[in-house]
């Protein structure tokens, strides 16, 4: 049988909790599915410990020994990390900086996919949203992240502190690529690059120019461009109208949080942090945060987590599985009612779980 080594960190708050239920979902799947899919497939997990929690306990963020290991999987899924925002205690730590981003940048995890559907049942808070069906194609390893910035004079009133955004060719025709090859495979074809080329010239000129000089070579590919606070109107006024965006590190995290919302809450949005050459394991977690304002309830929706499992699966080639998943979701969306939306964390990662058990006895 073939053994899929995963490196799991579930990090702080409900990160906990949903990643519980996505393990539960992940054995389910690969236990309903692995006969079909020819070969039989272990995943073999591998715990760390690490967020904000374990820097509270032992001053550790992410050790080089971690780092390592975590690079020797196969794959990683992680919850979320980070404590509450303004937390005195983790001051020095900066959690995101030094785990997130330090994984996402060390494991070259250049591509950030997060795709957004309208699952049929689920309540939308827009009133008419249409056919919401689009993937953000974030890039994942420059743009305003990469810690190129300081400060001067700190604490005083001539204070100056800058935050320089990094492009570079390489970067961004990497990404761009991998968008084209996304929207080639899809039935609309489409690709929208959003960016803020009136004010970021310089930058904006390299991701333009690039999109322009690719495009040539996907000659089915529609095209079009969108400067980013417009492409927050339509968002909200018209999401059906997008199918695949290609953007910068900033402009795909403040969007995907707002895709999340109009889809029906951030709960239910996935993501792949992806090395497309397979060079380091893709690490794959929900879009949201630890949520230290519902933690340690069992209250967060677990879905957004089990998702980002289906779309390790798919990485991982295991499509079938990954479409278990999918459909086990879909159908457990379709059912949710007023009065099941009380369902704990973990009674949502049951239902779904054994929706694909019984797919086993058939
Ligand atoms: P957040 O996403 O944790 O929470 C925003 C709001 O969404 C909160 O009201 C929360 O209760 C709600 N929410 C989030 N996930 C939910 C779920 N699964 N079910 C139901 N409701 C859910 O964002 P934040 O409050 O800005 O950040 C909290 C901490 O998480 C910070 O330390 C932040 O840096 C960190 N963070 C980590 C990641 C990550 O690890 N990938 C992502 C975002 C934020
Ligand atoms: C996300 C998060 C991270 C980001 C933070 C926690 C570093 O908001 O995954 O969307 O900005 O990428
Ligand atoms: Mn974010």
């Amino acid at each position: 049988s073939r053994v899929i080594r995963l490196a799991v960190i579930p990090g702080d708050g409900i990160g906990v909790e949903v990643v519980a239920e996505a393990l539960k979902v992940l054995d389910a799947a690969v236990a309903a599915t692995a006969d079909s899919a020819g070969e039989s497939v272990v995943f073999e997990k591998t715990e760390f410990k690490l967020g904000a929690a374990r820097f509270l306990e032992t001053g550790d963020v992410l050790t080089d020994e971690d780092l390592a290991s975590i690079a020797s999987h196969d794959a990683i899924l992680l919850g979320a990390v980070g404590g509450v925002p303004g937390d005195p205690r983790l001051k020095n730590a900066n959690i995101e900086r030094g785990l997130l981003l330090k994984l996402r940048f060390s494991l070259d995890h250049y591509v950030n996919l997060r795709p957004t559907t309208i699952y049929p049942g689920v309540t939308s808070p827009l009133a008419n949203p249409g056919e919401v069906d689009f993937v953000v194609v974030r890039e994942g390893t420059e743009g305003p992240y990469t810690g190129n910035g300081g400060a001067l004079r700190v604490g005083t009133p001539n204070e100056v502190a800058t935050e320089v955004s990094v492009n570079t060719a390489f970067g961004v025709e990497r990404v761009v690529r991998y968008a084209f090859d996304l929207a080639q495979t899809r039935p609309r074809k489409k690709l929208t690059l959003v960016h803020k080329t009136n004010v970021l010239v310089f930058s904006g000129q390299l991701w333009q120019r690039t999109v322009n000089a690719v495009a040539a070579e996907y000659p089915d590919v529609a095209v079009d461009y969108l400067h980013v606070d417009a492409a927050t109107i339509f968002f909200v006024t018209n999401p059906a109208k997008f199918d695949v965006i290609v953007t910068d590190n900033l402009f795909g995290d403040i969007l995907t949080d707002l895709a999340g919302a109009i889809s029906g809450g951030i709960g239910l949005a996935a993501s792949g942090n992806i090395n497309p050459t397979g060079t380091f394991p893709s690490m794959f977690e929900p879009v949201h945060g630890s949520a230290p304002d519902i933690a340690g309830q069992q209250i967060a929706d677990p879905t957004a987590a089990i998702l980002s499992v289906a779309l390790l699966l798919d990485q991982q080639g295991l499509p079938e599985a990954a479409t278990a998943i999918r459909d086990a979701v879909t159908a457990d969306l379709a059912g949710r009612t007023p009065a099941s939306t009380s369902r704990s964390t973990s009674e949502v990662g049951d239902a779904i779980a054994a929706s694909l058990h019984s797919l086993v006895s058939r």
